[in-house]
């Protein structure tokens, strides 16, 4: 982690840097006042003369001071019309400020008057755990192939937080910082490229952070999964040198019991490269495709959260982790191959491989675990975001009561999510001719929703089960405040740590 953080209730912290926060009516909250007080009124001086700040959410002023002053400069950050601050806003506030702290050199900043600005919808301790969720999602950085040495540019070493409510809001900060800890552990996985992060070193990964938290994992080998029948997943993956892994991770709620009832599984696509197979993409089309492991890396920093924090629910994940890769012994459009459940599955475009995998891990995971709701996460159709655009992932589910909970999870966690068509007249699309089921639908049009009837047919009656589409909402195109790598967005993370707290502990 970048900085580190201490709170304290002296005004008399030495820092090089006041940040103070400052409202659109550009008044100044009681302790804000004070130190305007030492400083002669140049707060209020600037505030009431500067032609263009106006304390929008994110807004940055510095104003340097004169020599004899407590600090070498004040960085006033905007918060807006301060009463409906929300978690977001306050998150991008915190994402701007780490850009300016670090712009001006700030070595140590001190949050001044996080206590007395009020707001409805959020407690101080939110607001702070905010601003610091921004500020360390705003730190991520993927250095780890430039042999340059990078440029010294001196960065952020400490934050001190004035506050008399120092234990709730220390609290607060350390459960965002154990998901922030996970949302770049997903960042990370799915930045990773793909010569690098294939299925053996991916799950090598996954037991490597997992198993000191407390998760137990089982890593199947290509052997184990050819013996047990999973052969949806072999046929997308053995055309690769890197040969397919499933990976299983148990959380029992911090129990020491042998078994789990009625857990809640997680399922990932994890297509660590996805060429389209024989029927091989485009130039354009192939280009992100080490992000197609995305839905398996949401998984993995799902579990780490829940873990690290000590999560009461018991919780399966499970990721299928395959190369999309061509060679002679690459599965041909027409092959007919018999799933884990028993069902035959007519493989008519080997780039519609991500459901497959899904297939056999998502009839794995019921017979072994009976779990009481599935939710998989997997970058599935390109379709998904024609129809949602990048903001939104959209959700496939047989349930009107699993719905309900994860569209309160998105409200909380602040990841969009959109309900989706799942409907007999899809499934229908799905009949082969020559097998149980094809894996494509027969042209473009809502294939999305094809994708989504094929997952159906391998869950079982009654199942509560949710797909998420994440191809969308994965990445992100262009640097952003909170996310300055642009690539991976370490979305789901979020969703389903809200989803599991608030529904299932
Ligand atoms: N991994 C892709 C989906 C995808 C596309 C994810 C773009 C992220 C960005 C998936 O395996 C795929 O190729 N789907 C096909 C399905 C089609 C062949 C029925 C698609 O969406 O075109
Ligand atoms: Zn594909
Ligand atoms: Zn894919």
């Amino acid at each position: 982690m970048s900085f580190t953080i201490d709170f304290t209730a002296s005004s008399k912290t030495k820092a090089d840097t006041a940040i103070v926060l400052v409202s659109d009516t550009k008044k100044l909250s009681p302790s804000a006042a004070l130190v305007d007080q030492v400083l002669g009124g140049l707060i209020k001086h600037h505030l009431s003369t500067h032609p263009t700040f106006k304390a929008k959410t994110g807004d940055v002023l510095t104003l340097a001071l004169p020599a004899k002053a407590p600090y070498l400069r004040v960085l006033l950050l905007g918060v807006g019309d301060v009463k409906k601050l929300n978690a977001d806003e306050s998150e991008g506030a915190g994402g701007k400020l780490i850009h300016a702290l670090n712009a001006h050199g700030v070595q140590r900043g001190v949050l001044i008057n996080a206590d007395d600005t009020v707001c409805e919808n959020l407690s101080t301790a939110e607001i702070v755990a905010g601003l610091i969720s921004g500020m360390r999602l705003g730190s991520y950085e993927f250095n780890h192939y430039k042999t340059a040495p990078k440029e010294k540019s001196p960065k952020l070493k400490t934050l001190s937080i004035i506050t008399k409510d120092q234990k709730r809001i220390a609290a607060q900060v350390k459960l965002i910082e154990q998901e922030v800890k996970a949302i770049c552990l997903t960042r990370d996985l799915v930045n990773e490229p793909p010569n690098k992060l294939y299925p053996e070193t991916f799950a090598k990964k996954i037991k490597s952070v997992l198993a000191p938290l407390g998760v137990e994992v089982d890593i199947l080998s290509p052997d184990q999964l050819v013996k047990q029948g999973f052969n949806l997943v072999m046929a997308v993956g053995h055309a690769s040198e890197h040969l397919p892994r499933v990976v299983v991770m148990r959380w029992k709620g911090g129990k020491k019991t042998k078994t789990m009832t009625k857990p809640v599984a997680l399922v990932g696509k994890g297509i660590t490269f996805d060429s389209g197979g024989l029927n091989v993409k485009p130039y354009e089309g192939m280009m992100d495709m080490k992000m197609d492991m995305a839905g398996a890396a949401a998984v993995v920093g799902a579990m780490h959260v829940l873990a690290a924090r000590k999560s009461k629910a018991q919780v399966v994940g499970i990721v299928a982790l395959a190369e999309n890769a061509i060679s002679d012994e690459a599965t041909r459009p027409q092959d007919i191959i018999t799933s884990y459940s028993g069902k035959t599955v007519e493989i008519l475009n080997t780039d519609a491989e991500g459901r497959l995998v899904l297939a056999d891990v998502l009839s794995y995971i019921q017979k072994k675990h009976d779990p009481k709701a599935v939710v998989d996460l997997a970058t599935l159709t390109g379709a998904i975001m024609i129809a949602l655009g990048l903001d939104y992932a959209g959700v496939f589910t047989n349930s009107d009561e699993l719905w309900q909970k994860l569209s309160a999870a998105s409200a909380v966690s602040g990841e969009k999510i959109w309900r989706m068509p799942v409907d007999q007249n899809f499934r229908r699309e799905m009949d082969s001719v020559f097998a149980d089921i094809k894996n494509v639908g027969n042209g473009r049009f809502g294939g999305s929703s094809t994708a989504a009837a094929f997952l159906e047919e391998f869950i079982d009656k009654k199942r509560p089960w949710a797909h998420i589409d994440i191809a969308g909402t994965a990445m992100v195109r262009g640097s952003k405040p909170i996310n300055p790598v642009p690539f991976a967005r370490g979305y789901g993370v979020r969703l389903l740590n809200a989803l599991i707290r608030d529904h299932y502990e």
